[in-house]
């Protein structure tokens, strides 16, 4: 058996072995009870080890997703499944200095809220560029001042945590080849020369720390539970810049939105999020793309609605901006899928950030982005902070609109490329 067979199967056993400890398979009452002492008695550390050794105890192993059948499972109760994603191709000719941010321009004429969402290619997981060293020193920084804020696993979700850290030893070496390598025991990066141990008992570091430090993205675990709710339970969110894990660990789907006033979440959005993500099946990942107006330079943590440690923040504090040069355009490119072993919902938020005067410079941007700012219904406007920049920002937009339809540059010679 290879490395990555025997890791895999590893990790995924130690997946298992815990999720059946937290009673998600129907283990017999018994056998949780005793678990529930041995657990409240011993450290984490030591029950790992514990459930380590039990390995292969049990004969239920996951089962193909029709046998296992969690269309019709009880809320909080997944059967673990046998699926694997694929094995992505390696990302084509990427380089370390050389790869660019993919330049995601997701804005239309006319904004509507909805999910928005659209299936994803296994290969396109994970986007990393030539900014990765940039977003890396920015959240071992973080990582430095903010630590534990920053990130961390509940224990209902550290089954979906260790199964999560498999899935990057199988999709990061293979998709990036030249910065990501397989060992026995985990990890390395060629380029930072920094190793990680996926198998350590216990884990040197949390399970999303060490992930936070494998990628550009955030990255959030949701948890089912048995009122059919997802909650928030583990995460790694270093440069989400307007909002911080503290405020919305252990809240659920819905009130991780309203709790932002996410503008028509109740009535255009709730309804079908809850739907899809109780209907997600491994196999189907999806992703979505947002855009935001910034008005700082701070890709971790927009200072211009408040400090980070600040008890209440928001774009009601926010200075109006005098000057196009702090307008900065933030893009996110989201992914949801679902975990087959623990159930869990994994979503990714890799940011993409970048001066308005250097977008603006893209054919048909300026027009496009000026008519989509446009259309924000009121709710919208609040929720995005367009009374800070309106002023500065929309003749600005105009002007340079103005500009490229006098090169040709005309509503009618654009293609629809959504979200490029
Ligand atoms: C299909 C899945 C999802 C959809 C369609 C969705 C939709 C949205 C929308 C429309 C917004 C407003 C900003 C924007 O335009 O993007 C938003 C904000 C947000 N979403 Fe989601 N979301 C999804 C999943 C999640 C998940 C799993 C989390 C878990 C952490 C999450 C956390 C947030 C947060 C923290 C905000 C900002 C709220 C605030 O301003 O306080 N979303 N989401």
């Amino acid at each position: 058996m290879g490395v990555t067979q025997s890791l895999y199967k590893n990790i995924s056993e130690r997946v298992y072995e815990f999720n059946k400890s937290s009673g998600n398979n129907g283990v017999p009452g018994i056998q949780l009870i005793l678990l529930g002492i041995i657990l409240s008695i011993l450290s984490s550390s030591l029950t790992l080890k514990y459930l380590h050794k039990q390995k292969f105890k049990s004969s239920i192993k996951p089962l193909p997703a029709k046998l296992a059948n969690n269309k019709e499972r009880r809320w909080g109760h997944w059967k673990p499944e046998a699926f694997k994603a694929p094995i992505p191709k390696p990302y084509p000719d990427w380089d370390f200095k050389t790869t660019r941010p993919i330049p995601y321009r997701a804005f239309k004429h006319k904004y509507f809220v909805n999910m928005g969402i659209r299936s994803m290619d296994w290969n396109e997981w994970i986007e990393l560029d030539n900014e990765w060293q940039k977003y890396h020193d920015l959240k071992l920084h973080r990582i430095a001042t903010k630590n534990e804020q920053l990130y961390g696993t509940e224990p209902e979700a550290r089954p979906a945590a260790l199964e999560l850290l498999n899935e990057f030893y199988q999709y990061l070496p293979n998709r990036y080849p030249k910065l990501f390598k397989q060992t026995t025991i985990g990890l390395d990066n060629l380029v930072t020369g920094e190793s990680f141990n996926f198998f350590d008992h216990p884990l040197q570091e949390d399970p999303m720390l060490m992930i936070a430090k494998l990628i550009q993205d955030d990255i959030a675990v949701m948890v089912e539970a048995e009122d059919g709710n997802y909650y928030l339970k583990a995460g790694a969110i270093m440069l989400a810049g307007f909002w911080r894990l503290k405020d919305k660990l252990h809240l659920c789907l819905s009130d991780i939105h309203t709790s932002g006033d996410v503008p028509k979440y109740s009535t255009h959005l709730k309804a079908g999020m809850e739907k899809f993500f109780q209907r997600q099946t491994c196999d189907k990942p999806v992703v979505r793309n947002n855009y935001f107006i910034q008005t700082d330079n701070n890709l971790a943590w927009s200072d211009s609605i408040g400090d980070e440690s600040n008890d209440s923040i928001g774009w009601y504090t926010a200075p109006k901006v005098k000057n196009i040069e702090n307008c900065y355009f933030r893009s996110e490119r989201q992914s949801v899928r679902r975990l087959p072993i623990s159930g869990a919902m994994i979503f990714t938020v890799r940011t993409y950030f970048l001066p308005v005067e250097e977008l603006c410079k893209e054919p048909f941007v300026p027009r496009r982005l000026f008519d989509g700012i446009n259309s924000w219904d009121e709710d919208v406007k609040e929720y995005k902070g367009y009374e800070a920049f309106k002023d500065i920002l929309m003749p600005y937009l105009e002007k340079k609109a103005k500009e490229q339809e006098a090169q040709g540059y005309t509503i009618e010679n654009e293609k629809n490329c959504y979200p490029y």
